[in-house]
Formats: structure tokens, sequence, C-alpha cells
């Protein structure tokens, strides 16, 4: 009887719950509607504002043209804007028509120093001086579609305000490639007033074709560490070896005992990459020289990863020019932009939404995580926050990644991208409200 009981409460309970779950997700579906609607009608327009960006590249926090549009057009679309926060970067609030949560979305704005190849009508023409060399100014990491994809949401969300409950805060970032912007941004202030209970945002990934959305849940891009250390021995005649302490012998072994550090010494579960990238020394075939030089780049996930692997490789190298019977080594130790950390629970609450709007599930990929830098990840440290990437090949195109002289995003990608994380924002505003 028990049994027929609760069969009895269940199938009350499901009667009274299906009105609700079906009028939540015909809201949905006008709401996507909406939202599909606007961003047909606004796309001439975002493909010509990123056209713009792209032929006008500026780089790290000399974003001052770029910070003007989107200072400008955010205006434009009602938004209350701060300008100069992290030197250049801007902020857009929106503020919706009803009461609720703050939600977060960053794009970057600055460009590479690297000579465009794409041969595109709207290609970089710019040149800068840059290390003493000239060279050409690109936007080569699709940082223009970030923005553009910014200003897009940016405009959606401003036209459907009266129905969005709580407030959207736009981040637009200066500097991101010498991963000093989004710090600037959060040491002025960008998390405070408003303060976003969540951050998410976007890198155009060329690994996905357009249409696709790709997620690494966890850690999704690396600890960017390195060194850079001198080797000291004692020069000398190339024939008498015995008479010296050879720098280069002892840097080499270095270089190899740091690849075996990795294989023996490092849980393979624990993601870590030692790479060295310069290795100098020396003048003649038969001169020992005095020193040697190497720097080396270290990528590894979280700070307890990052600070073992310090350890051991200062231990190793010491212990070498040590046993060589070498002076002391000199070793210049750096921490750069820390692990980017994409919030589980955060991805895991939106997926029915990116799943919804991209009308397919297989169209969301599970991305590896890479060993790359974003400094989103000062974000992802302050706020539970998410970065997905935006798939940007078109089918069949050829595949050129980010950094490279003929990176050609789709410029379909701009729309797409709107669309979903417009629905993102809204649906994680509104699912805040009913938790309430
Ligand atoms: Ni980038």
């Amino acid at each position: 009887m028990k049994k027929f009981y609760k069969a009895v409460i269940l199938i009350s309970l499901l009667i009274l719950l299906l009105p609700l779950e079906i009028a939540l997700s015909q809201q949905s579906k006008t709401t996507d509607a909406e939202i599909t609607e606007i961003v047909q009608k606004i796309t001439p327009q975002l493909i010509e504002i990123r056209r713009d960006i792209h032929m006008h590249p500026e780089l790290g926090f000399e974003v001052e043209r770029t910070a003007g549009i989107v200072a400008k057009y955010l205006k434009e679309f009602g938004l209350e804007v701060k300008t100069n926060v992290g030197k250049t970067g801007v902020i857009g609030i929106l503020k919706g028509g009803k009461p609720g949560d703050v939600v977060g979305f960053r794009g970057d704005m600055d460009a590479l120093p690297i000579t465009e190849k794409t041969g595109l009508p709207y290609a970089s023409k710019v040149k800068i001086a840059f290390d003493g060399r000239e060279t050409g100014l690109m936007h080569a990491c699709g940082h223009d579609v970030h923005t553009t994809v910014l200003l897009g949401i940016a405009q959606v969300l401003a036209k459907m305000r009266e129905e969005l409950p709580g407030t959207v805060v736009f981040y637009a970032q200066p500097a991101e490639e010498i991963g000093d912007g989004a710090y600037a941004m959060i040491e002025d202030g960008a998390l405070e007033n408003p303060s976003p209970s969540a951050v998410f945002a976007y890198h155009v990934a060329s690994d996905f074709n357009t249409g696709q959305i790709g997620l690494c849940s966890g850690y999704a891009l690396a600890n960017v560490d390195g060194f850079h250390a001198v080797i000291h021995g004692k020069g000398g005649h190339g024939s008498q070896p015995h008479k010296t302490i050879d720098p280069i012998v002892i840097a080499s072994r270095i270089v190899l005992a740091l690849q075996t550090l990795v294989a023996r010494e490092i849980d393979v579960a624990e993601h870590t990459v030692i790479s060295v990238g310069s290795f100098h020394a020396g003048t003649a075939s038969n001169i020992i020289p005095p020193d040697a030089a190497i720097r080396e780049t270290i990528r590894t996930y979280g700070e307890e990863q990052r600070k073992l692997v310090k350890e051991k490789i200062i231990r190793t190298i010491k212990g070498i020019c040590q046993s060589a019977g070498a002076p002391e080594p000199e070793i210049e130790y750096f921490f750069g932009i820390p692990s980017l950390y994409n919030n589980p629970e955060l991805a895991e609450k939106m997926m029915p939404t990116v799943i919804r709007t991209l009308g397919e599930p297989k169209l969301l990929l599970k991305a590896k995580p890479s060993m790359g830098g974003e400094d989103f990840c000062y974000f992802t440290q302050k706020k539970p926050s998410v970065m997905f990437w935006l798939g940007c090949t078109k089918e069949g195109d050829p595949y050129y990644p980010a950094h490279s002289p003929h990176f050609n995003p789709d410029e379909k990608c701009i729309p797409h991208g709107v669309k979903v994380m417009s629905a993102i924002l809204l649906d994680y505003l509104k699912m805040r409200e009913e938790k309430k």
C-alpha cells in the first residue's frame, strides 16, 4: 500500500511540475528566437566593426583606438561606460529591467607584432618598430573577433534589457598578449561595483570548425613560468679542457637532466613541460668560454605543482654545477601568468544552454587541456569562470593556428558566438533568480 501512495504522490508531483517545465522550455525557445533574430539583424554591422579593428591593430596597453570604438558603441547601446580601467581597459555595465545578480563577459583587444600574410582586402598594413626592428602588426590571435563578439552580445542584451534579471558587465581588456591586461584591470577594481558572481569568455580556436564550441573543464591552460641561468665555468684553450671548467658541457648536462627530471621525478598525471628555448655560449671552436647561458619555459597546472617543479629545477642546476666543480650559477626564476581553471560546476550548469543554442549536442566538443597560457586566468582566480573555445575554421579551409601570419578566422563564428554567449549570460542570471 505504501508503494501505491508513493506512486500517487510522485505522479501528482509530475503533473504539477510538468506545465512549469514546459513553460520554462517554451520561454527559452521564445528567448532563443528573439536572440537569433537580433543577431541576424546586427551581423553586417558586426562584420564591418571587426574588419575595421582588424585593419587597425594595436599593441599591448596601446589599444586607444580600439578602446575608443568599444566605449563609443557601448554608450550607444545605452550601457554605463568606464574607460581607462587598467590603463586602457573599458567596462560596460548593462543594468537589466528586473533586479537580480551580476555576471561578467571578458573580451581582449590587443594584437601581435606579426606581418600579416592573409592577402585579405582588409589585411593590416600597420608597421611598428619592435625590439629595434620594423615589423607588421596583426590581429593574429583573433582578439579583433573577441572585441566584436563582446560588442555583439552587449547590443543583443541591451535590446532585451527589459527581460534581463540583473546586470551584465563587459570587460574589454588590453594587453593580453603580454599577460598584464587582466591583472591591471582587476587591480584597478574591475571586479567591484558591481561584482560579478561569475565571468565568461571566449577564445577563437582554429582546431574547431565554425559552429562548434569547445570546452575543457578544470585546468585548461598552463602556468607560464621560466628561468634564465648563467653557468659559470673557467675559460681556456680547447685543446686543454682539463685546465678549464667547461660551462658548455655543464649546461648541456643540465638541459638533459631537466628532461630526465620530467620523466623520472614528476607524476605523469601532473602535466609538466620544460623546454630550452635559448642556449648561448662561446665564440670560436678552440676556446672554452667562461660561461654559458640558458633560458627555458616551464609549463604546469596549479600553484603546488609550479612550486614543486621550481624546487627540483634549482636543485638539479646547482647540483650539476657543484659536481663539476663550477662556481655557484646565477639563476633568475620567474612565475609568469598562472594556469587557467575553468570552474567545472559552473561549466556543468551552463551545458544545457550551450547544447540548446548550438542545436546539436555533438557540436559541443571536449577540448584537451593545453600548455599555452591566457591571462583570463586572473579572472578565474577571483571568480568562478569559464572560457569556451569558439570554433573558427570554415570546413574545408586550410588550417592556420593562432599567431600564424596566415591566421584567418571564419567571420561566421562572430554571430554564432554572440548567439550562444547571449543565451548563456541571460540563462545564468535567470538561474540565479530561480534559486532565490
Ligand atoms: Ni589570444
